[in-house]
């Protein structure tokens, strides 16, 4: 970790911000390479959720007014339990402390407080028991213009909820979708001490998904993939969606869908598969909002969440529709089917019983249900005999499920995963710089053509790195440990066939391709 966390300040990646003045923990800027990889990672998210057609994003302001975080319930309830050493008055976070002691994860907060009465825990500054907790409100508090209190905002979900009227007429009003927003996100975390792991100021990308009906219409197409979960009254277990649903372990499918579609994008981003998990909350450790959670945790120098899944049920939308006043209620709507009355004769004459056709127009379906044919008593009738409308069966308010991620512990998990022995083994879609261009020496001809080849790629849209500095290993090695997965060298050879040699970071071998097919190379390296 050592020397992952020197490379990523020596290169530019991450920088502790504010150094100049001293540093401030929890804080962190991103140097260049820092910046593109963190880009690269949203777009790959963005990728993953607004491949669906019911998804779209939107960015709302960082700045909230209390009104909104007071129906929220973050006002009262977004807390941590904070001891102060009463004499050299160092603060730590208890659950942090407790961990190192027990597993906390299952403590309320008599039990804390109970533990921190025993004189069991200690300042680990100055020796001294901690003997009292208290709850410590992690918003950061600023005024917006003169006297309107607001916070920055604890999570980007806030601006979705509040949106959902906006966002159910351009859906159509249609359930279900999902909004998405990747932006900062803000926690005045106590005495951080964990790095790139607790950050005051954040990167999250959010995602809450409004729906009505448990089932999942994606499904059928994930049920055999596979997951390793951690139930809270269970053990590790390697286990099929499918079996996650049938075991009722988790009773909502597009949470398990979303576990799925996580842990692709995870891999895909870089993440070791066998260092990733989904570890259930226990009741005590869930957020106010939340009826269930996965913890997506993946394993740093211990278990480390990344990314969670929430269920927050109407938590949300009935909190800010008994505070604001305005109605976030919206129409069940189902499907039904009628037989066309040409038709009728003829069906009565397939069916030989009206009593099917009674119970076939009683019958109803999801109201995106594009139903092509009705089987009944082994009979099947074909759309043409009959027409689909839609009724309203009363207003409710829609469900949520939030897959909730926390950027810059994923940036940080990918880069502690690939980083060995000087090698930063990042997929080529990650990866900051994608090709480093080198002419092989320092010759006139071969530095033009050199960079005319850097010049063309970069034009491409895609990030190239031009080095002539130091011998060629050198070079080779100083991409090797930014990541940058491919080199294109132009050497002697190149003068006389136009071809250039492209290296690949983890085979180590090479391959010699004509500059004019370069572009299409390119296209098939990068996917
Ligand atoms: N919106 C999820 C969280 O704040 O953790």
């Amino acid at each position: 970790m050592e020397d992952l966390t020197a490379m990523c300040k020596r290169r530019g990646f991450i920088y502790p911000a504010f150094e100049t003045y001293g540093g401030v923990a929890g804080f962190y800027d991103y140097g260049p390479l820092g910046s593109l990889m963190k880009k690269n990672i949203e777009e790959l998210w963005r990728s993953f959720y607004l491949s669906h057609k019911n998804f779209a994003e939107i960015a709302c302001p960082a700045i909230v007014p209390e009104a909104v975080l007071k129906a929220s319930g973050h006002v009262d309830r977004f807390t941590d339990f904070v001891s102060t050493c009463p004499k050299c008055k160092s603060s730590y976070r208890a659950n942090r402390l407790l961990k190192e002691e027990i597993d906390s994860s299952s403590l309320t907060f008599d039990g804390m407080r109970d533990i921190f009465k025993s004189g069991k825990i200690k300042c680990s500054k100055c020796g001294e028991k901690l003997t009292e907790i208290s709850a410590f409100n992690l918003m950061f508090e600023t005024k917006i213009g003169g006297d309107l209190k607001g916070f920055l905002r604890p999570e980007t979900a806030q601006g979705i909820f509040i949106n959902f009227p906006n966002m159910y007429r351009y859906f159509r009003e249609k359930l279900p979708f999902g909004v998405v927003q990747i932006g900062r996100g803000y926690r005045n975390e106590i005495s951080p001490r964990q790095g790139m792991i607790r950050l005051r100021e954040f990167n999250m990308a959010e995602v809450e998904f409004f729906f009505d009906d448990p089932l999942c219409k994606e499904f059928e197409g994930i049920k055999d993939e596979k997951l390793n979960i951690f139930p809270k009254d269970g053990h590790e277990i390697e286990l099929k969606a499918h079996e996650i649903y049938d075991k009722n372990i988790i009773r909502n499918q597009s949470q398990i869908y979303f576990m799925v579609l996580t842990r692709k994008f995870l891999i895909e981003a870089g993440v070791d598969p066998g260092r990733l998990r989904f570890r259930q909350h226990h009741t005590q450790e869930m957020a106010h909002y939340a009826k269930d959670c996965w913890d997506v945790e993946v394993y740093l120098d211990e278990w480390t969440e990344v990314a969670g899944i929430a269920d927050r049920g109407t938590y949300d939308l009935d909190s800010h529709m008994r505070s604001s006043g305005k109605d976030f209620s919206v129409e069940r709507k189902r499907k039904k089917i009628r037989i066309k009355e040409e038709k009728m004769e003829e069906v009565k004459k397939i069916f030989d019983k009206t009593d099917l056709i009674k119970k076939i127009e009683e019958m109803e379906f999801d109201e995106n249900a594009d139903i092509d044919e009705i089987t009944i008593e082994k009979i099947t009738l074909k759309k043409e005999f009959f027409d689909q409308y839609i009724v309203k069966k009363g207003k409710f308010v829609p469900s949520v499920i939030e897959p909730s991620y926390g950027i810059d512990r994923i940036l940080y998990s990918i880069l502690f995963h690939n980083f060995k022995q000087g090698v930063l083994a990042l997929p080529p879609k990650i990866a900051p710089i994608k090709f480093g261009v080198f002419p092989l020496l320092r010759k006139k001809e071969l530095k033009e053509r050199a960079r005319d080849v850097f010049e063309m790629l970069n034009k491409n849209g895609t990030k190239c790195y031009y080095d002539e500095g130091g011998s060629i290993g050198r070079r080779y090695a100083r991409m090797d440990e930014i990541g940058t997965p491919f080199c294109i060298t132009v050497d002697h050879q190149t003068l006389e066939d136009s071809t250039i040699t492209i290296r690949f970071r983890d085979a180590r071998e090479q391959i010699r391709v004509n500059i004019k097919d370069l572009a299409e190379k390119v296209r098939d390296l990068l996917g």
